[in-house]
Order: structure tokens, then sequence, then C-alpha cells
């Protein structure tokens, strides 16, 4: 069986060869043959007409008389992504709002959702608070991507206690139920922060060494907030007491139920 399928390719690949050895000559039948750098096989589409901007053409006089290169948009369009839009002139109008989400997000240019900081605000203006809404859906999703991306480093509860850290990775990763990350006064304790943090990884300033790798290829902005979302659900369920007014009426009684027995006390073990 292995043997007509073997002479099949062999004559196969023959006529390609010969189609080749008479095909190669005919492309350099042009009169343009050079030795020079770099070598086109085709040259024919190297050199096409152009105009560069702000300059003059006839090609349009016909059809509205005008002798620019550029070209005006239609009456009513807005070219997306390339002009200002005025929301005072369009913002009560019913498809405004929609527009105005797809564009800012088409453009990266929401300052709060895109690099976590004040709009219009300097490098230093993080967000004290995310700005998206937090669902239990957004927190399923936090939870999935920090056991991807977080917990090898800084471990499923957040403290500081991943598989890396334990085999001694320096410097040490971040323990979340530190008051640097849980106390909101903080700079380090913003959500903003954080999210440039993940984003854009932690270097030492003076050496330019990486503290922490970035995270900003593997997880999307809004992953990035679902993330934060989390850590801070980690950070609450690691530091409330079960009456604290926080937990709502109707949850309670669930978390008594789900706690887990308390270790058996053993003579000796902690106290
Ligand atoms: C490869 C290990 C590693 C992974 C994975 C990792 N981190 Fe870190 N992270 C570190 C280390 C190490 C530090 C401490 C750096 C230092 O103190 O110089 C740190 C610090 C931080 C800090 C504190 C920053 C500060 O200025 O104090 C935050 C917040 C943080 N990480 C969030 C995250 C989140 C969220 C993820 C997942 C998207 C993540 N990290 C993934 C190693 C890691």
């Amino acid at each position: 069986m292995a043997r007509p399928r073997t002479n099949q390719l062999l004559t196969g690949l023959a006529l390609l060869g010969a189609a080749l050895a008479i095909a190669a000559p005919m492309s350099g039948c042009r009169g343009d043959r050079t030795d020079a750098r770099p070598r086109r096989i085709l040259p024919d589409m190297d050199k096409q007409p152009k105009w560069k901007p702000q300059s003059e053409t006839e090609f349009f006089a016909l059809q509205d008389g005008s002798s620019r290169t550029q070209r005006v948009p239609e009456a009513g369009t807005i070219a997306f992504g390339r002009r200002s839009f005025d929301p005072a002139t369009y913002g009560a109008e019913a498809w405004a709002a929609g527009y105005m989400t797809e564009r800012s997000s088409f453009l990266a240019d929401d300052d709060a959702f895109f690099r976590g900081r004040e709009p219009g605000g300097g490098p230093d203006d993080f967000l004290d608070v995310m700005p998206v809404e937090v669902t239990p859906e957004m927190l399923a999703l936090g939870r999935e991507k920090f056991n991807i991306n977080c917990v090898a480093c800084h471990g499923y509860v957040g403290d500081g206690q991943g598989m890396v850290a334990k085999a001694g990775m320096t410097p040490i990763p971040a323990n979340f139920h530190d008051p640097k990350y849980t106390d909101r006064s903080q700079r380090t304790a913003k959500d903003g922060y954080i999210y440039d943090v993940v984003r854009n990884g932690l270097w030492n300033e003076i050496t330019g060494a990486n503290r922490m790798p970035a995270y900003g290829h593997n997880v999307t902005p809004e992953e990035t907030w679902a993330i934060i979302a989390y850590i801070r659900a980690l950070q609450a369920s690691q530091s409330m007491a079960i009456d604290s007014p926080a937990i709502p009426e109707s949850a309670r009684a669930e978390l008594l139920r789900r706690r887990p027995e308390p270790a058996p006390a053993e003579d000796g073990g902690e106290s």
C-alpha cells in the first residue's frame, strides 16, 4: 500500500519542480532584473500611486470640484474614534450612550476603567473604588482569574503563601490581609493602585529590577477589576467577625452552618 503512494508523491514533486523550472526564468523576463538587495520575486506591487495627506490632486475634481487629497466625511456621519464627539450636541439622543461606551473602549480613553486613575488625573491619582459594579458573576470570574494568575505566589486566600513563595521567592509576595492593602487610606490599598500593579507589574524605581511580573497581557481590564473584587472578598473572608453588621442577617445562619469545625485541641498544640 505504501509504495504506490510514494510513487504518486514523487511524480507530483517532479511535476512541481518542472513547473517551477519553467516559471522562474519567465518571472525574470521583465528587463528590470537586478542583483541588488532586497531581492524581489514579483516587483509589480512595490511602487503604487499614493497621495500624501494635505496634498493636491485633480482626481476628485469631477466629484466635488475640490483638489484635496483628503476627503470630507459625508454630512451627518461621525468618524469613529478619530473625531471628538460632543455629548452636549448628541448626548440626549438614544443611540449616544451605547456609542460613547463603544467608542471609549475602542480608544481606551476612559482613565478610570482602563488605567485605574481619576479621569484626567495624574499618574498618582489612583481611584479609591473601582468604576464597575460588583455582581456575583463578576466575583466568580474574579475567583477564576485569581486562581489562575495569582495564587502561585499570593496563595489561595491571598496571604502571600503560594507555592512559589514557599519555595523561597524574593521579594516575598504581598499578603493582602496586611493593613497596607486593607486600610483604604493607604495608597497601596486603593482599587486603582492594585489595578495598576496587576496590569503593569511592580518595578524597583532605582535599579529597574522587576519586583512582580505584569499580568496585563493575560487578563482583560474587566477581568482585572473582577480579580480586585475577589481580593476584597478574600480580605473580608479572613477578617470579618460572624456578628459583623456588614454580614446580612439572612446570610449569617448559612455561614455558621458552613463554618468548618474547629480542629480538636491537642496537648502542646496551638492555643
Ligand atoms: C510570580 C509571582 C507573583 C504572581 C503570579 C503575582 N504576584 Fe503580586 N506580587 C509578587 C511579589 C513578589 C510581590 C511583592 C513585591 C515587592 O514587595 O517588591 C507582589 C506584590 C503584589 C501587590 C502589592 C503591591 C505593593 O506595592 O505593595 C499586589 C496588589 C499584587 N502583588 C497583586 C497581584 C495580583 C492581583 C496577581 C494576579 C493577577 C499577582 N499579584 C500575581 C509576586 C507575584
